[in-house]
């Protein structure tokens, strides 16, 4: 049966491993990786440097009204990257638009000194600095209601799902009225998901991975409301398939992501 929430077949072994909470982690173990995530993301980019992440080309191609910012070269548009990790999606952008100023901060402080590290970092266009989206406001580092597009992309999925609400009241914030904030990140059912042992289940849809850092996958309808809670309201809203591509490692596997297109609007009721 197609399922109605992704439009992915689930098979009934499938079903029930995602439905299996036998194995769920303890609340004390739960309690734990919150208490350290910060201290996991700065391990995992002791591991992996600036090698993980594959530089996101794709970036214009799906969020198409970037394009329009460099029909404006006199004027230059302000962009925030919450959860910017190595830099992997501004840095291809504000080569492709050079009339962009950049805020980008990460939870990592690793990650920051990276991106700090990069020869195409200059404080004249990038703004690097550490926070936790969850509780350190972003208005003490970039000017209210002054960004013109803000992008999260693979962000909200590593954090815990009572504390996502708290980020976007954070962006919004930050966003000008009529600003736009450009979202994607893993969705229902993607490969990823059904791969996970049912002893690596945090709650429904929540994962941990080996190294501490933990996926959610949305729904639409989860994506929906969340963001319509903290303000925004919905331009578009859509199911990715994409695949994940490695010939030299033989992997080729379907993959879902959640995409979307929110606006701040320009009077709040
Ligand atoms: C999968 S990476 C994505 C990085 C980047 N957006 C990209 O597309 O390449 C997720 C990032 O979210 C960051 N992160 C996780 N929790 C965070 C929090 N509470 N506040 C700020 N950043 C956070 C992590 O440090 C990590 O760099």
């Amino acid at each position: 049966m197609a399922d109605k929430a992704s439009f992915r077949v689930l098979t009934e072994d499938e079903r029930r491993k995602l439905e299996d909470n036998s194995k769920v982690v303890s609340d004390f173990k739960q309690n734990k990786l919150e208490k350290e995530a910060q201290k996991n993301w700065d391990l995992f980019y002791k591991r992996n440097t600036t090698n993980f992440f594959k530089d996101r080309h794709w970036t214009t191609a799906e969020f198409k009204e970037l394009l329009f910012y460099n029909c404006e070269p006199d004027s230059c548009k302000v962009l925030l990257e919450a959860g910017c990790g190595v830099g992997n999606l501004f840095f291809p952008l504000l080569e492709e638009i050079p009339n962009l100023f950049i805020h980008a901060c990460d939870f990592s402080k690793r990650a920051v000194q990276f991106v700090k590290e990069n020869p195409a970092f200059s404080e004249g266009k990038v703004n690097a600095f550490q926070c936790n989206l969850t509780v350190d406001t972003l208005e003490s580092h970039v000017p209210q209601c002054s960004v013109d597009i803000a992008t999260l992309v693979f962000v909200l999925s590593a954090i815990h799902p009572d504390k996502m609400l708290a980020v976007l009241q954070n962006i919004i914030q930050v966003l000008k009225p009529g600003g736009i904030l450009f979202f994607r990140d893993y969705g229902l059912y993607d490969h990823a998901m059904l791969r996970f042992n049912p002893a690596n289940k945090l709650s429904d849809n929540f994962y941990v991975r080996q190294d501490g850092t933990r996926a959610y996958y949305f729904s639409k309808d989860i994506v929906e409301k969340l963001f319509h809670q903290a303000g925004f309201q919905t331009l578009a809203n859509e199911y990715a398939h994409r695949r994940t591509v490695n010939k030299k490692e033989g992997i080729d596997v379907p993959r879902i992501f959640v995409q979307a297109k929110l606006i701040k609007p320009e009077k709040t009721s």
